[in-house]
């Protein structure tokens, strides 16, 4: 019998309207362009605005561009599984409720929450559905909205976060093409360094948390970024060595876009040259679980049949990993 593997078909996005550039950054906190561009690579980020929006706002919009490019039909859909760090809210799960806004009445549907590394992880979870062949079509949306737990008096981490949504559809593939490998690894001592502390179960909002703004997100970002360089460079290199591939031969580094020095410096331990990296931080910063489809998005019209791609994520738990996948189709 053919091996089944689990490629992707389709991608869609959504990106809200508002941008919040460096220089309006500067109007808010003491901060400057220069110092954003220079340790982060960040010209421009979006925000998500109007009440009662929440990351299922997105996350539908993405699905719908999917669905409108594709042609899918939503009734077709056997998961849909969103990937986020910002659910609507704590108890309902927002695949729920994208899946039926979007018409996939015959779906199942879970929320998949890892931080930065969501995105990855959900794909290793939406492929291995496909190859037990028991599900033909899986909707991975990633959508964060970070503005809701960023704290826009706090320079260390205004800057860096933006919101939006990605979308890729996974079909069984008996070309070969599709998910290949992944190594995927997490660290629970390192979630002192990277946390939103209060709103879960743990440290339940109130007036006080609330005071405190532990409803926002706190990073040691200089730690964060040291493990980060060092975790995506080591599970890339273990992915390469185990397919044996060599650095020439991948086509592209799809890296989650959380600073430009981070992704340079993990290109540059592997030892690939510029061409080979995705990149549009500059445009989005860093959106969580969306960077990785937004990246496919942005270079789709560029991606051949074939292509080999790594995927390497790293976020708070710490949470990390690297997949390897080869592209299925062509545009046009
Ligand atoms: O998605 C995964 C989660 N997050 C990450 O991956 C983030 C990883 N970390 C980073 O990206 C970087 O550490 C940051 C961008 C957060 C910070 O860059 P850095 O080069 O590590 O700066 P730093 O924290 O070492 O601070 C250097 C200086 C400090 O001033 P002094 O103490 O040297 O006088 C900061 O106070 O830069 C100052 N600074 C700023 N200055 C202007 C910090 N933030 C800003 C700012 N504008 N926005």
């Amino acid at each position: 019998m053919t091996k089944i593997t689990a490629a992707i078909t389709a991608v869609g996005k959504y990106l809200p309207e508002y941008v919040l550039s460096n220089a309006i950054l500067e109007t808010m906190v003491d901060t400057n362009d220069e110092w954003i561009v220079s340790r982060t690579g960040i010209k421009e980020r979006r925000i998500l605005k109007g009440e009662g929006k929440g990351s299922s706002y997105m996350a539908i919009k993405a699905a719908n561009d999917l669905i409108q490019k594709s042609k899918v039909d939503p009734k077709e859909i056997d998961l849909v599984i969103v990937a986020t760090a910002t659910p609507d809210m704590q108890a309902a799960s927002t695949a729920a409720y994208t899946a039926t806004e979007i018409g996939a009445t015959n779906a199942f549907s879970f929320d998949l929450i890892s931080a930065c590394s969501s995105f990855l992880y959900a794909m290793s979870t939406a492929s291995s559905y496909i190859e037990t062949g028991k599900y033909k079509k899986i909707l991975l949306i990633g959508s964060d909205k970070n503005s809701s737990m960023i704290d826009y008096t706090d320079r260390a981490t205004c800057i860096i976060f933006g919101d939006g949504a990605g979308a890729v559809l996974f079909e069984p593939n008996t070309e070969g093409l599709g998910l290949q490998d992944e190594v995927l690894q997490t660290d629970g001592t390192g979630r002192e360094f990277l946390q939103v502390a209060a709103g879960g179960s743990q440290l339940p909002a109130s007036l006080e948390t609330l005071k405190n703004g532990q409803h926002y997100v706190h990073q040691d970002g200089r730690t964060v970024f040291k493990y980060a360089v060092s975790k995506m460079a080591e599970v890339t290199e273990k992915v390469l060595s185990r397919n044996n591939l060599t650095k020439e031969s991948i086509d592209w580094l799809a890296a989650h876009q959380a600073n430009k020095r981070i992704i340079d410096a993990t290109g540059r331990r592997i030892g690939l040259n510029e061409k080979q990296i995705m990149l549009n931080i500059e445009k989005y910063g860093n959106t969580t679980s969306a960077t990785l489809p937004l990246l496919l998005n942005d270079y789709e019209k560029v991606l051949k049949k074939g292509d080999k791609i790594i995927f390497a994520a790293f976020g708070g738990g710490f949470s990390w990993g690297a997949i390897y996948l080869t592209w299925a189709y062509n545009t046009n």
